[in-house]
C-alpha cells in the first residue's frame, strides 16, 4: 500500500457524504471527537472501547485502510465509531458536511504527513483556509489536539492555528479535563513507534474562544 498519497489529486475531488449522526451512531447525542488522518483507526478503536460514552469519527485518505476499518466496526458491532474515506479538507469544507464540525467537541491531528519540501507544504492537512472554516463552525470551547515528531511541522501547525484569533493554546499542565475525555491518554500507532525509537514528540492543545 502507498505510504503517501497526494491529497490534491483529482482522485479526491469527489467526496463521501457523511450520513446523519442518528444513522451512524447508537447514541447520536454523545460528545463527538474527530481524528483526521486516522490511518487504520487503531487509536479510535482503543478510544471507542475505553470511553464508550463518546462517539468517534475518523477521516483517512487511504481507501484500503478505511475499508478494513469499516469492516472491523461491523464485525465488532461497535456503535460509537465511524470511518470516512477521502481528503479531510474537501470533506469538511463541503456544505453538506458542515453539521459534523458544528457537532464536534474535539479534533485530533496526530502525526500528520510532514511533506518536507516547501513546494509540497500545500499538501499538508493543516491549512489557513481549513482552520478558518473550523473556527467559523466549531462551538466555543471545542478543542484541537496536535501531535508530531517533526519540529518544523509542529511550528508550522502551531503558527497556522494561532494566526486564527479564535483559537488559543492551552497549557496541558493547567488544563482540566473534567467533563471532557482526554484523547491523549491513548497512544496512536505512529506514537508507539516514536516512543520505542526515543524520538521527540511536539504537541499542543487549542481551544475555540
Ligand atoms: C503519518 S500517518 C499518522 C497516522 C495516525 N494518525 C497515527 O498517529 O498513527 C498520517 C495519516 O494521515 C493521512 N492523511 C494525510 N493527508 C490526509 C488528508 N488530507 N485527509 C485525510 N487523511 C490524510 C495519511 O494517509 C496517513 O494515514
Amino acid at each position: 500500500m502507498r505510504q503517501h498519497v497526494n491529497p490534491l489529486s483529482s482522485n479526491f475531488h469527489e467526496i463521501e457524504r457523511i450520513p446523519s449522526l442518528i444513522e451512524i451512531f447508537g447514541d447520536s447525542k454523545s460528545n463527538l471527537h474527530l481524528d483526521i488522518g486516522c490511518a487504520g483507526g487503531e487509536f479510535l478503536f482503543d478510544l471507542a472501547l475505553v470511553n464508550n460514552s463518546w462517539n468517534y469519527l475518523g477521516i483517512e485518505i487511504r481507501e484500503k485502510l478505511v475499508k478494513t476499518a469499516k469492516l472491523k466496526v461491523c464485525e465488532t458491532e461497535i456503535k460509537n465509531l465511524y470511518f470516512v474515506f477521502g481528503n479531510a479538507i474537501n470533506i469538511l469544507n463541503d456544505v453538506e458536511n458542515k453539521f459534523i464540525i458544528k457537532n464536534l467537541k474535539s479534533i485530533s491531528f496526530n502525526f500528520p504527513d510532514p511533506w518536507f519540501k516547501k513546494r509540497h507544504f500545500k499538501r499538508r492537512v493543516i491549512q489557513p483556509e481549513f482552520i478558518n472554516n473550523l473556527s467559523n463552525l466549531l462551538q466555543k470551547g471545542s478543542l484541537i489536539f496536535i501531535k508530531t515528531d517533526v519540529k518544523d511541522l509542529f511550528d508550522y501547525m502551531n503558527c497556522t492555528i494561532l494566526n486564527n484569533l479564535n483559537f488559543q493554546a492551552i497549557d496541558k499542565k493547567d488544563f482540566n479535563y473534567s467533563g471532557s475525555f482526554n484523547p491523549n491518554k491513548i497512544q496512536t500507532k505512529r506514537e508507539k513507534y516514536v516512543i520505542v525509537n526515543e524520538l521527540d514528540i511536539f504537541e499542543s492543545i487549542y481551544i475555540k474562544i
